[in-house]
């Protein structure tokens, strides 16, 4: 975080960019309707906000274009590395992505992660029953997956707090630092030099241990062991810097966060607690997965346009993106809007998945998109379960935020 002081005009931008977060769906609603692609000038450099679903969906369907903003702070994290998040569509890219597909495949969503991340989260609830209540983020969400990624991924955590503090503030210096603050850059690099060593440790030691792990890190060292390109220690290192820094940040942010939606719905979130308690999977993830499209974990994601480019071609809102324009991608305006989302505002269960952009879209959706369909709901449907489940009485019981980060959402339940 910056100690600088902040100059006027940045004190009225961060006013007007939080009095924007407090009336997003307002805001989005207008420049769906009014403004669909608004492109404007903001010292010298142009900005563009897209908030329909077909125009969200094109700029993040089209890689070569609209290029991810990722590669200049990988680079920095990774000692001048890169991984296929700051890639765009290039051969690289997609022998990288493949590569880790095979070192954490798909099916294992349902067969691994389910079970151990649902026995985790009984275990944790568990605990929390005598006292009948829990923190949402630090205490139950962050602390869980924390633990069970250090033993899927292969990367273990002596001190789990300070690692998933480590993976938090590259987390912040990847996707909330816009203005790419030098002050915090800073503070930046010791903690990216940190988190390589401890990764090359992990690769170090698993080399003097090998064939007793079934893990992401084992499958790695055999793709290295038949010599698959890109499966170098580098490349090992950084695509595991990648999934720590990408995976262990967020599932406490979104849990709080779509909790807080149920929490203020007592229907949903009595159908939910049923569906629960039912052992329903599938309404249990629809409840879930429907709640976070109000509060997903960002309004939006970055893009730079890298040649002129002409969007929503052949309808009257055509437009010309020059080259060099800042696009955000509005995701969060996309699942709203009703000319593809039907009856946007309300609370419904019967969705096609397709209109979920919680994870993003097109080539750079999240490569974590499987795990985090049971994971989510695993931990989630934990806490539904217990009777009686309420916001915590004071501030306690509302959801403080750090920054981008939940910190705290403590829910209350019957004690047992
Ligand atoms: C649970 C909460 C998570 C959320 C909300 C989330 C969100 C996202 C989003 C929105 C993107 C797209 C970024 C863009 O297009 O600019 C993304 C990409 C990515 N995520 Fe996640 N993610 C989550 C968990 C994970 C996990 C558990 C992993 C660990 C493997 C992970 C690894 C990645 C990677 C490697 C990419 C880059 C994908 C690519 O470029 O092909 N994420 N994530």
């Amino acid at each position: 975080m910056s100690t600088q002081p902040k100059s006027f005009a940045d004190r009225v931008m961060s006013a007007v960019g939080g009095w924007l977060m407090s009336h997003m769906e307002l805001v989005f609603r207008i420049a769906r309707n009014l403004a669909p692609i608004l492109v404007v000038s903001f010292k010298g450099r142009k900005f563009a906000l897209v908030t329909r679903f077909d125009d969200v969906a094109e700029v993040l369907t089209h890689p070569n274009v609209f290029d991810v903003i990722y590669a200049p702070k990988l680079n920095l994290l990774m000692d001048g590395g890169n991984i296929f998040l700051g890639m765009r569509d290039t051969p690289d890219s997609t022998r990288d992505r493949s590569s880790m597909r095979l070192a954490a495949p798909r099916a294992e969503a349902l067969t691994r992660i389910r079970p151990e991340v649902e026995a985790m989260a009984e275990a944790a609830m568990a605990k929390a029953a005598p006292a009948g209540k829990v923190d949402l983020a630090m205490e139950l969400t962050q602390d869980l997956t924390t633990r069970f990624f250090s033993g899927y991924f292969g990367t273990p955590a002596d001190d789990v707090t300070a690692f998933s503090d480590q993976a938090r503030l590259l987390f912040q210096f990847m996707f909330a630092d816009m203005a790419n603050d030098p002050v915090f850059e800073e503070k930046v690099r010791p903690v990216a030099a940190a988190m390589r060593a401890r990764v090359e440790k992990c690769i170090a030691d698993r080399k003097g241990a090998r064939g007793q792990h079934d893990d992401v890190l084992e499958r790695c060292l055999e793709l290295q062991d038949i010599g698959t390109p890109g499966m170098d220690d580098d490349g090992i290192r950084n695509n595991m810097i990648g999934f720590i820094v990408g995976g262990l940040p967020q599932p406490p942010m979104i849990i709080p966060q779509l909790f807080d939606v149920l929490l203020d719905r007592p229907a949903e979130l009595a159908g939910a607690q049923a569906a629960a308690r039912a052992d329903d999977d599938d309404l249990v993830s629809r409840y879930v997965f429907e709640a976070l499209r109000y509060y997903p974990l960002t309004p939006g994601l970055f893009r730079d346009c890298s040649a002129d480019y002409e969007i929503a071609g052949g309808t009257m809102r055509a437009r010309i993106i020059p080259a060099g324009t800042r696009v955000m991608a509005a995701t969060r305006s996309a699942m709203f809007d009703g000319r593809r989302v039907a009856s946007p505002t309300k609370f419904r269960l019967d969705r096609p998945d397709y209109t979920y952009m919680n994870f993003g879209w097109g080539m750079h959706q999240c490569f974590g998109l499987y795990m985090n369909q049971q994971m989510i709901p695993a931990i989630c449907k934990a806490v539904l379960k217990r009777p009686g489940l309420r916001r915590a009485a004071g501030p306690e019981g509302k959801l403080r935020l750090e920054g981008i980060f939940a910190m705290n959402l403590t829910v209350e339940f019957d004690p047992s």
